[in-house]
C-alpha cells in the first residue's frame, strides 16, 4: 500500500479525497494538512510522514510550487498529484515542467482515481521515493550487569551529538534497571513507554514533546518500573523507523536480558557494541552472547568494547580476543572518580579526561568520521618529525642538496 499525505487549504477537496482513498484500499493516508508548509516545517513534515505520494491542492499556485520544490529536495522520488477544482492548461503545463505527472480534478471520479493510483504504483516501483533515513543505529549490549554499558552509551551519544550536523537520539531500553534518566537527572519526562504506546502515530509535533533535550542530545529514558507494561517488537520497529528519519545517529542502551524487543533492535542496528570488563565472569557471558548473536547471523555486527581496562592487566587483550573469538575494538580506562563526578553532576564525563577522550574517539569511529583533533595531532607529529630530522642535519629539499628529493628519512 502506498503512503500518502494530502496538503490542501481546500478542506472540502481534502475530505472527499480522503473518502475516495479509503474506499480504494490501495493507498494509506498518513496525514492531511490544510495549509502549505515551507522550509524546515515542510522538511520535518516529510521526514515524519515519509509519504510516497503527496496530494497537493494548487489553488494558491505560488505556495504549491514552493511545496513542490521542497518535496523534490527533501523527498526525491515522491510523486506529487495536483488537485484542483478547475483545470487551466497553462497551469498544468507549468506543473508538468516542475515534475508533476498526475492531476485529479474535483469532483473526483473513482475510475480516474484508480487509474492514477495504478500509474503512481508503477512509477514508484521503478523509481522509489528516497526517504532520507539514517542507518546509524547502534546498540550497546552488556555482557553482564554493571560492566559500564550505560556509561559508555551515554558518553558516546553525548559526544556524537556534539559533532557538527549530527542530531543524535539516546534511547534507554533497559526497562528493569534503566539508569540513563537518573544519570542525566531527568525528571517528569516522558519515557520509552509513551513513545512505544504512540509508535503508530508519531509525528513532528508529538515527537519533540516526548523526548528530553540535554544540550544537543535528545533522550528517551526508560522511566518507571512497570512489570505490567511490555513493549512489543512491532512498536519497536515503528519507533526506530520514525527515529531514523529524524536523527543522524541513534544509540540504544539495552539490558542484556536479550528480550524479544532487544533482539528486534539489534536486527535494526548497524553495529552492536558488546561491552565487557576484563573479569572472567563478564568475559564468559560476553562469549555466550557473541555466540548467540552469531547464530542469529548478527555476529559480523558485533564490536567488543573493553571497559575498565587495567594498566597492568591480568588477562591481556590478546587473550581476551582469543577467548571471545572476536577483536576488541576499543578499550576504556578505569576512572572511578571521573564517572562518579559525572554521575553527581548529572552529565557526561569530562571530555578532556582520558575516559572522555576515549568516548569521543568511539563516537567518531561509530560514524566513520575522522576526528579533527586527531588529524591535527598527526599532522603536528609529522611536521615535528620533519623539523627534527632537518635539525639533525638531514638534507633539506629547499637547499637542493643531493639525495634530498623531499623524502623523509626513517629514524
Ligand atoms: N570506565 C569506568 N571506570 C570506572 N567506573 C565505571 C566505568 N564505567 C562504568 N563505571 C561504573 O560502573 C557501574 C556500572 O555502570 P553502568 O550503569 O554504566 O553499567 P551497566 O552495564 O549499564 O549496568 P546495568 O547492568 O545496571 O545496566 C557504575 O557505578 C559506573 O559508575
Ligand atoms: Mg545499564
Amino acid at each position: 500500500m502506498l503512503r500518502a499525505v494530502i496538503m490542501s487549504p481546500d478542506t472540502e477537496i481534502s475530505t472527499r479525497l480522503g473518502e475516495i482513498i479509503s474506499r480504494s484500499g490501495k493507498i494509506g493516508l498518513v496525514k492531511t494538512i490544510d495549509r502549505y508548509l515551507v522550509s524546515y516545517e515542510l522538511e520535518r513534515f516529510l521526514r515524519a510522514n515519509a509519504p510516497q505520494v503527496v496530494f497537493l491542492g494548487i489553488e494558491q499556485l505560488t505556495h504549491a510550487m514552493e511545496v513542490l520544490q521542497g518535496v523534490e529536495t527533501y523527498m526525491p522520488g515522491a510523486q506529487v498529484v495536483a488537485l484542483d477544482r478547475g483545470c487551466d492548461p497553462a497551469v498544468l503545463l507549468d506543473l508538468m515542467h516542475l515534475g508533476v505527472r498526475e492531476y485529479l480534478a474535483y469532483p473526483f471520479d473513482i475510475n480516474a482515481f484508480m487509474a492514477t493510483t495504478a500509474r503512481l504504483q508503477d512509477l514508484l516501483d521503478r523509481r522509489p521515493a528516497q526517504i532520507d533515513a539514517t542507518d546509524n543505529v547502534f546498540t550497546f549490549l552488556p555482557s553482564k550487569a554493571g560492566v559500564g554499558t550505560s556509561t559508555l552509551a551515554l558518553n558516546a551519544a553525548v559526544s556524537l551529538s556534539q559533532q557538527p550536523d549530527n542530531h543524535t537520539l539516546l534511547m534507554d531500553l533497559d526497562l528493569n534497571s534503566g539508569l540513563v534518566g537518573f544519570m542525566l537527572k531527568l525528571e517528569n519526562v516522558y519515557t520509552i513507554y509513551e513513545a512505544a504506546e504512540n509508535s503508530n502515530k508519531l509525528d513532528e509535533h508529538l515527537w519533540p514533546q516526548l523526548v528530553a533535550n540535554i544540550g544537543k542530545l535528545d533522550v528517551l529514558p526508560a522511566g518507571r518500573l512497570d512489570p505490567q507494561t511490555r513493549i512489543d517488537p512491532l512498536q519497536m520497529r515503528q519507533l526506530i523507523a520514525f527515529a531514523r528519519r529524524f536523527y543522524r545517529a541513534i544509540c540504544i542502551d539495552l539490558s542484556g536480558n536479550m528480550e524479544k524487543y532487544s533482539l528486534e533492535v539489534m536486527q535494526e542496528s548497524r553495529k552492536i557494541y558488546l561491552v565487557t570488563t576484563p573479569e572472567i565472569p563478564a568475559l564468559h557471558l560476553a562469549r555466550q552472547k557473541y555466540h548467540l548473536l552469531s547464530s542469529m547471523d548478527l555476529g559480523d555486527r558485533v564490536s567488543v568494547l573493553l571497559n575498565r581496562a587495567q594498566k597492568r592487566p591480568v588477562i591481556t587483550t590478546q587473550q581476551i580476543e582469543q577467548l571471545l573469538g572476536v577483536p576488541v575494538t576499543m578499550e576504556f580506562c578505569n576512572d572511578y572518580r571521573g564517572v562518579h563526578n559525572a554521575l553527581t553532576a548529572g552529565r557526561e564525563v569530562e571530555s578532556d579526561s582520558e575516559l572522555g577522550r576515549q568516548c569521543t574517539s568511539l563516537a567518531y569511529a561509530m560514524v566513520e568520521r575522522s576526528q579533527p583533533g586527531k588529524i591535527a595531532a598527526t599532522k603536528k607529529k609529522f611536521l615535528e618529525y620533519f623539523s627534527v630530522a632537518q635539525a639533525q642535519g638531514t638534507p633539506s629539499p629547499a637547499t637542493g642538496t643531493p639525495g634530498s628529493g623531499g623524502a623523509l628519512v626513517k629514524r
